[in-house]
């Protein structure tokens, strides 16, 4: 288990944020550590953790979408669900071809409401226009990530069924450990569920 907050070097190593900012009586990360030197001199120490996200094992199926700022980068992702095996579908459109992306989040959004698949990843310039839809569709959580430690945790905590990325933010190495991320962590439940339930409530509101 990484303590959080965590980022992913491109080695598959993570590095725990607890060594740059230690919170009192908490037990020292376990070793290895290492140094890493800051561009202006010196440096801070680190835990090095070597996590297995390894071959994904997920019966999950999942809905793609994307408009035309997210072509190339969901054909990058598309080709890493085939490579960790994961079930998918794609419902977005191709590199030349166009679609606003309210349109995109609200195609795979249905199909997640409908139970034809479990879980959308969603792909615009930004990642913030297709969220900010998918979030207006009854039933879908979705978060914007650029960064693993929202990954992990918009799923720890907000049982999040629905993954949006920038096409124009992140790059496929990242967006891929987002993705694996996003598939493999369990909601946490208990307390939060309770705040999921409030979401849901103020769904009903509207
Ligand atoms: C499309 O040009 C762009 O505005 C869209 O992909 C997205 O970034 C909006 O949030």
């Amino acid at each position: 288990m990484i303590s959080a907050p965590t980022w992913f070097g491109s080695d598959g190593f993570a590095i725990s944020a607890e060594a740059i900012s230690p919170r009192r009586n908490r037990t020292p990360p376990p070793s290895p550590s290492a140094t890493v030197p800051l561009p202006f001199g010196g440096g801070f120490n680190c835990s090095i953790q070597k996590i297995n996200l390894g071959k994904v094992k997920t019966t999950m199926k999942v809905g793609i979408g994307n408009d035309h700022a997210g072509a190339e980068l969901k054909m990058e992702i598309v080709k890493h669900l085939e490579e960790i095996g994961v079930e998918y579908i794609d419902y977005g459109v191709a590199v030349g071809e166009k679609i606003d992306y309210p349109d995109a989040a609200e195609r795979v959004c249905r199909e997640v409401v409908a139970g034809n698949v479990d879980r959308a990843i969603l792909i615009c310039g930004t990642g913030i226009g297709i969220s900010i839809a998918a979030n207006k569709i009854k039933g879908i959580r979705a978060c914007a990530c650029s960064d693993s430690f929202s990954a992990k945790y918009t799923r720890l905590h907000n049982d999040a069924n629905a993954l949006c990325l920038g096409g124009r933010v992140v790059g496929p190495g990242l967006a891929n450990e987002l993705v694996d991320l996003f598939l493999t962590t369990e909601f946490e439940g208990g307390r939060h569920q309770r705040r999921v339930d409030l979401i849901t409530k103020l769904e009903e509101k509207n």
